[in-house]
């Protein structure tokens, strides 16, 4: 049985994720938790080989499936490598993004069929969904201008508007079939703004975790 939990970080190009991550994971360790900070496509050494194919402008080409089935590739690797064995430790894992970024991006998206997507997605992961999801939601061409204004735009970065725009409505439809575990957060507020709202929500969840711990251990004695 897996003892830790698993919270993950979605949203657009520029949302703030990674700012997000640091600041939480900062808090986390200063609370006395034993912290995973990981991201996808990356997190192992062939996960961060696939990134880079994956996000190579050179690859501008790439086939939907082909594209798919790499981001599913490195996830499978990384649940292995990484994901799982903290769990099993007990680790709070922070993801920057997870299986909703293949819903969002390459369902949506990409419009591939999205029942055979699902279906991909649930083998990759083992099952596996997080306790918790985090959607940083922002107007697509305000995150996009945050991503160029750093200078660097990679081969999803530059696709169509269009295309972000289906993957901000397929995040926020994933979030209303789901809200008890997608939680949206506004990310045009200052980032103090969202860290505290962030803090808030994750405080909530690991104490919830904690009473059901509790309660089942009490069980167990009476
Ligand atoms: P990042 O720049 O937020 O680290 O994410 C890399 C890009 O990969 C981002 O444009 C979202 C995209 N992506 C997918 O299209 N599908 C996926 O399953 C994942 C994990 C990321």
């Amino acid at each position: 049985m897996m003892r830790g939990f698993f919270i993950t970080f979605e949203g657009t190009e520029g949302s703030g994720k990674s700012t997000q991550i640091n600041i939480l994971a900062r808090y986390l360790i200063r609370r006395g938790y034993d912290v995973l900070k990981t991201r996808e496509p990356g997190g192992t050494g062939f996960g961060e080989q696939i990134r880079k194919v994956l996000l190579s402008v050179k690859n501008h080409g790439l086939d939907p499936r082909a594209e798919l089935f790499l981001y599913l590739a490195g996830r499978s690797q990384h649940l292995e490598e990484a994901v799982f064995p903290a769990l099993q430790k007990g680790k709070v894992v922070l993801c920057d993004r997870f299986s909703d970024a293949t819903l969002a991006y390459q369902g949506f998206g990409r419009r591939l069929d999205m029942k055979t997507v699902r279906t991909a997605v649930k083998y990759a992961a083992k099952g596996l969904s997080p306790d918790l999801t985090l959607l940083l939601d922002l107007d697509v061409r305000l995150g996009l201008d945050r991503v160029r204004n750093r200078g660097k735009c990679d081969r999803m970065d530059r696709e169509q508007l269009e295309f972000h725009k289906r993957v901000r409505a397929g995040y926020l439809r994933l979030a209303e079939t789901e809200p008890d575990r997608i939680k949206v957060v506004a990310a045009a507020q200052e980032k103090e703004a969202v860290a505290g709202e962030i803090q808030a929500v994750v405080e909530q969840h690991l104490r919830c975790r904690t009473a059901v711990k509790q309660n089942k251990g009490k069980t167990r004695v009476a």
